[in-house]
């Protein structure tokens, strides 16, 4: 049984939590907050057998196989080799680092140790993304590809009034780009790979960073466009189009509902089967890592992916 401690504990915590509960050979660990009374009322709630005053103290504790971090999006790098020089294996949320070579520095790192280091991308080990390889065929020659994840935040009304709110905070790494952008941008690249070249446009908000942008991706033979918001809303699906027939998609991060409309003839539905909880894939990937399974190319993914938000970082605000 592989006892994961967790850190952080905020709903996403909880979510995984709750995601670990539905998964075989993996079971809860200590809870690790920066405060003590907080580390124990989440414990309490997600049924974890105890607490550490933080990430250090949890990677002593002796009782711990493996970690999940969940903390702000700045703060992954240093926690990550913390727990990777302990031997400890670690399950980090999205995005893994601020940067590709960040990562690429820990991957190094942790396959010198013989450690796990696994990026928390639910979207790589979704069931919709499985589906939507499978019908690829039906639709052709792939044309074009149009990739979003669209969705106002709550948050962003902490922003127009003008205060502080961590997932827009630049300084932890907070940015539209980073929290939903990257969803998008790694389904490309694990249905088509890395494009030839990118180029985007990210839009400025009163927090100094991103609110959402824009990007065209260019591959052999067809171009993608993704679009990323937490400041708007979108009414649209994604699609893929070939010279065959176009394939629409509920929602990029975790595809329920696909309609696959041929050039010729009637659009089919086909309803994705998976767990309540999109995190569940995640989880059993991370626990067959710690058993053996092979995650290098999961690890260059998230760096090919890491290496696309560093080229649509390097643009000015607008
Ligand atoms: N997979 C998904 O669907 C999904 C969804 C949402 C978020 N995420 C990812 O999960 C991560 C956390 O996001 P979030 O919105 O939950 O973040 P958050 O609420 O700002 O912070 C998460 C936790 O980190 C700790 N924390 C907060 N500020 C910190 C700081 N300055 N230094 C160290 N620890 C700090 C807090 O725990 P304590 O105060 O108890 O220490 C907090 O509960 C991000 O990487 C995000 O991209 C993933």
């Amino acid at each position: 049984m592989i006892r994961l401690g967790i850190v952080g504990t905020s709903s996403i915590s909880e979510r995984l939590a709750d995601a670990v509960g539905e998964v075989e050979g993996v079971a809860l660990g200590r809870v690790a907050s920066r405060d003590e009374r907080r580390a124990a009322e989440f414990a309490d709630r997600i049924g974890a057998p105890g607490t550490a005053p933080g990430l250090d103290a949890l990677l002593a504790a002796g009782d711990v196989d493996a970690v999940y971090l969940a903390s702000p999006n700045a703060v992954h790098a240093e926690q990550v080799r913390a727990a990777v020089d302990a031997g400890i294996p670690v399950l980090v949320e999205k995005p893994a680092v601020l940067t590709a070579d960040e990562w690429l520095d820990l991957v190094g790192r942790a396959r010198e140790r013989g450690v796990v280091l696994l990026e928390a991308m639910r979207t790589a080990y979704d069931p919709g993304i499985r589906a939507i390889r499978d019908v690829l065929p039906r639709i052709g020659r792939i044309r074009r590809v149009s990739f979003r994840y669209e969705k106002r935040s709550a948050r962003y009304d902490l922003v127009l009034a003008g205060e502080q709110t961590n997932i827009f905070d630049p300084a932890l790494g907070g940015s539209a780009l980073r929290d939903l952008g990257v969803y998008p941008l790694h389904a490309l690249v694990l249905l088509f790979g890395a494009p030839r070249q990118i180029l985007g446009s990210r839009v400025g908000i009163a927090a100094q960073t991103d609110g959402l942008g824009s990007a065209i991706a260019e591959f052999d033979g067809f171009v993608a466009d993704v679009a990323w918001s937490k400041i708007t809303d979108t009414a649209l699906p994604s699609e893929i189009q070939g010279e065959e027939g176009s394939l629409t998609i509920d929602a990029i991060d975790s595809p329920r509902r696909l309609v696959l409309t041929p050039r010729a003839g009637d659009a089919e539905v086909i309803d994705v089967a998976a767990p309540e909880n999109p995190m569940v894939g995640e989880v059993e990937r991370f626990r067959d890592a710690v058993h053996g399974a092979d995650v290098t190319a999961d690890q260059d993914r998230t760096g090919q992916a890491l290496r696309l938000v560093d080229l649509l970082l390097e643009r000015p605000l607008r």
